[in-house]
């Protein structure tokens, strides 16, 4: 009965395509504020209703608007909506579902927002989860992250770039396949990101649409897409730690060589502004490694990384940018292994740990994906601790304004290993500041 009651139902009505491909981002107007992103091509106006009485959702905003075409033969075009929901309590257990009652709810999806300088010392540890390069195929890590999300174990997740590979494939449609495939992670957790060498085609419009909710920074972009906002440089903080997200493709992709001063205007201006009292801890992320010892990308690129681009723009270098503000971490993904290295300042390391004199490099780009692992062919350099090609994730977990805990978790099927911690470390800065050189 209950079969043929559905079978009927089907063929009156279409089947409605609810929202999907939902992930929510911190940090928009405040610290504490949270922004949803979603796909619902059926609708041209939604919603966000959000509480914190789970069975009273009594706050609403209304969501701006865009339209997204992909730049394949198909042209395949997608509405998305991205809501903020401000006014929000630190440290606090929200829930919220997004729609519209023309084109339907989804389900509700719960989330914690960030503390604040009240809550902070009770929201310790703040757990992030790390990690670039992950495939809609073989995206290895995707199962024990998921249960994470589902042990309350992430408070924030960092994608350092390069997602689904690609979001374009497939005339775009690999690319919902792939936000649809983190849901269970984004819609509770914020999914914070950079952009990858991957995310470039149509001038970089996959990247700059899909994740339009991050915090962005001053200007917009243009893409094939049209103009947006700019989300390919930008900061906000988590707790007593200020991220700062940067785009290395810009540097590699000539007619985007113009954000290669822009970029680094805003990362100098945005590190000489940071409160170390308030944000002791500095994490820059960007998908390409300053340093790395896998292949021909850890000589030329890496110095172009470094260096801030071809020798035109050898004056914009954000290796000797990072030191001058006392960034402690540089995270980068590209390389498909897991690099941990030491304080590193033009290729030189002491190999220190606590209170590391310059900032501490770290590749995590191992999380799987269609191009599988990238095996180390240079012997181990002196900066690194840590290497494995072994799929993976990182977890960063700050214990207060000196000690990060960094652990390595390998999650390989060709090594039949599921959630297993390979590498630890403390990092530990009791004077956060300005390196020297
Ligand atoms: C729902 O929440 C709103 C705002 O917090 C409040 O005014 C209203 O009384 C609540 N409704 C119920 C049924 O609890
Ligand atoms: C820096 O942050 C601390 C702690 O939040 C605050 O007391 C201080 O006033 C801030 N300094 C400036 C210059 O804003
Ligand atoms: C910071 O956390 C570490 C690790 O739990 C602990 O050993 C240290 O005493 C803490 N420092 C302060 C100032 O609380
Ligand atoms: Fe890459």
């Amino acid at each position: 009965m209950f079969a043929l009651a559905a079978i009927s139902l089907a063929l009156v009505a279409p089947a409605l395509a609810l929202p999907e491909q939902i992930h929510l981002a911190l940090g928009k107007n405040s610290p504490y504020d949270m922004t949803v992103q979603f796909s619902d091509s059926s609708v041209s106006s939604a919603a966000v209703r959000f509480g914190s009485d789970s069975s009273n959702l009594s706050q609403e905003s209304v969501t701006t608007t865009h339209d997204f075409t992909d730049g394949g033969d198909d042209k395949y075009k997608q509405t998305h909506h991205i809501a903020v929901m401000d006014e929000l309590k630190p440290s606090t257990i929200y829930y919220y579902q997004v729609g519209s009652d023309e084109g339907g709810w989804s389900d509700v999806f719960d989330f914690k927002t960030a503390p604040d300088s009240t809550t902070l010392s009770s929201s310790y540890p703040l757990k992030f989860g790390i990690w670039g390069d992950m495939g809609f195929a073989n995206s290895q890590i995707l199962k024990a992250v998921t249960d994470e999300v589902e042990n309350k174990n992430f408070d924030m997740i960092l994608h350092v770039g390069d997602f689904a590979y690609d979001f374009n494939s497939n005339n775009g449609h690999n690319g919902d396949d792939f936000m649809n495939a983190i849901q269970p992670l984004a819609a509770h957790v914020p999914y914070m990101v950079d952009m990858g060498n991957h995310e470039q085609a149509y001038r970089m419009s996959h990247y700059t649409e899909r994740f339009r909710n991050m915090p962005g920074s001053e200007g917009t972009v243009t893409t094939d897409n049209g103009e947006a906002p700019n989300n390919w440089f930008y900061s906000h903080d988590f707790g007593n730690v200020h991220f700062v997200a940067i785009n290395t493709e810009v540097l590699f992709v000539e007619e985007r060589h113009e954000y290669v001063k822009k970029q680094y205007e805003f990362v100098e201006a945005d590190l000489k502004a940071v409160n170390r009292t308030k944000t002791p801890w500095i994490v820059v992320h960007g998908h390409r490694p300053m340093y790395c010892s896998c292949d021909a990308d850890c000589t030329f690129p890496a110095r172009m990384v470094r260096n801030g681009g071809y020798a035109l723009h050898r004056k914009y270098g954000l290796e000797k940018l990072l030191n001058k503000y006392g960034a402690d971490f540089y995270l980068a993904g590209h390389e498909h292994n897991y690099e941990r290295m030491y304080d590193v300042y033009d290729g030189k390391t002491t190999q220190t740990n606590v209170n590391p004199p310059h900032t501490v490099h770290i590749v995590t780009g191992d999380a799987g994906g269609p191009e599988e692992h990238e095996p180390f062919k240079f012997p181990n350099p002196k900066r690194t601790a840590f290497r494995t090609a072994a799929y993976g994730y990182s977890r960063m977990t700050i214990y207060n304004d000196t000690h990060i805990h960094w652990e390595q978790v390998e999650t390989d099927t060709d090594d039949n290993v599921q959630g297993l911690v390979i590498d630890e470390v403390w990092f530990v800065q009791e004077n956060h500041g300005p390196f020297e050189v």
